[in-house]
């Protein structure tokens, strides 16, 4: 059989190639299953690797007589950082569903055969996809594969974030670009499980989207009222941790700032309201590439540092990873169901205009990749 894989490849005079490549599919080891992937979501994470940082306008199609593709330029400040990847033909795609067509030898890769399975592994944008059992999901076997395709990174960094709350100590959580897949699912969590959840935005329009959900708090950031009514509802809720996706600009320190001015005895605050806990920032995202800016007008009992899904998952262990996977396939079609504008082949993404398109993450403007249209 003949395999199709969508590669990314940086050039050593610092261009990006983006092309189709045909390859032989792989044998399975004992303990793995080929998957013929179906639907695969083009996270921002994803697209960030595919196009290398490459400027959008430099997009452009190429045919060279035997092959068809994409070139663009790579800026020589975004290159120097990526010359680990010159020559090397990658394959993106974090996550996706697909039907599995051939196993290996052991009992747990043959009780996957025929069935419909979601991923987390490395380069889900090829059309049959070789991948240890321990990475397939088995879900219910009525859903579609585009259902499944987004079942682990989403879903698990809002389940991640809960778990990061309750260990630090807080009882509600600020999380910013709210409306995204993400945060609609966070939502959903957070009202299922009874916890406090501020959501900031940056438009009525999103807005609307979490209030239909059953959000009981949400502020625009462009909102004049934005500093009084994030402070008020900081007191109503409790939230002494926010989660940052945007990175970017001044809102990460207002964050801080406002639960600090609410909170800290400093301010003149009774001494019993969450007293001694520290105020605490994660920054998950970099939604705006600018730098961040923090204005301190706040003293220091607070934290700030990155959160990355896999560094977390790694310290939890495999019982508490199981029990993860297990409430994402239970709620797959409710809690972390995702949405997508688009669904497209792999040749379908080879076109500057697509590639535009999908890099504006707008909120409801996910595309998804269905290599086993091409
Ligand atoms: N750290 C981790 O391990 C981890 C794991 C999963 C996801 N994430 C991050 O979580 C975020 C959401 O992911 P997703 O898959 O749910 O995305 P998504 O569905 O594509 O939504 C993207 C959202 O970001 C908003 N946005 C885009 N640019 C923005 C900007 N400059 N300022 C403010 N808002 C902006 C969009 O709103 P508009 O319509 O206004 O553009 C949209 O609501 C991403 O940053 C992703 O990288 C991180």
């Amino acid at each position: 059989m003949e395999n199709r894989r969508l590669i990314s490849l940086i050039t050593p005079d610092g261009r990006l190639e983006l092309f189709i490549e045909k390859t032989k599919v792989p044998e399975c080891l004992e303990n793995q299953v080929l998957v013929e992937v179906q639907a695969a979501p083009f996270n921002p994470i994803d697209l960030k690797g595919l196009l290398a940082g490459a400027t959008l306008s430099t997009l452009a199609r190429v045919t060279d007589g035997k092959r068809f593709g994409i070139q663009g330029s790579i800026p020589n400040n975004k290159l120097s950082a990526l010359l680990s990847r010159i020559g090397k033909a990658l394959v993106f795609g974090r996550e996706g569903a697909g039907v599995v067509v051939a196993a290996g030898t052991s009992a747990a890769a043959k009780r996957l055969l025929g069935k419909t399975v979601a991923v987390k592994g490395d380069g889900t944008y090829q059309r049959y996809l070789l991948i240890d059992v321990n990475s397939c999901l088995k879900i219910d076997q009525d859903l579609s594969p585009r259902q499944g395709a987004s079942a682990f990174i989403n879903p698990l960094t809002a389940l991640s974030m809960l778990m990061v709350m309750r260990s630090g100590g807080h009882s509600a959580l600020i999380n910013t670009a709210a409306a995204s897949n993400l945060g609609q699912m966070l939502q959903r969590l957070c009202i299922a499980e009874e916890v406090p959840l501020i959501n900031i935005v940056r438009n009525t329009q999103q807005a609307r989207i979490l209030s239909a959900i059953g959000a009981r708090y949400v502020l625009n950031y462009e909102d004049g009222r934005f500093s009084r009514t994030l402070e008020k509802y900081i007191l109503e809720t409790g939230a002494t941790v926010a989660f940052d996706a945007i990175g970017g600009g001044e809102l990460a320190g207002q964050l801080l700032n406002s639960m600090h001015k609410v909170f800290s005895e400093d301010q003149g605050n009774p001494p019993t309201l969450n007293a001694g806990l520290r105020k605490h920032l994660y920054i998950y995202g970099g939604l705006n590439p600018s730098p961040t800016v923090i204005k301190r007008s706040f003293g220091l009992d607070w934290g700030i540092e990155g959160f990355l899904l896999d560094t977390h998952l790694r310290g939890i262990g495999g019982t508490e990873m199981e029990r993860l996977r297990n409430v994402v396939a239970a709620n797959l079609t409710t809690i972390f169901a995702s949405s997508y504008e688009e669904e497209i082949s792999m040749t379908g993404a080879l076109n500057p205009e697509v590639l535009v398109r999908m890099s504006e993450l707008r909120t409801g403007g996910k595309y998804l990749l269905n290599p086993s249209l091409d």
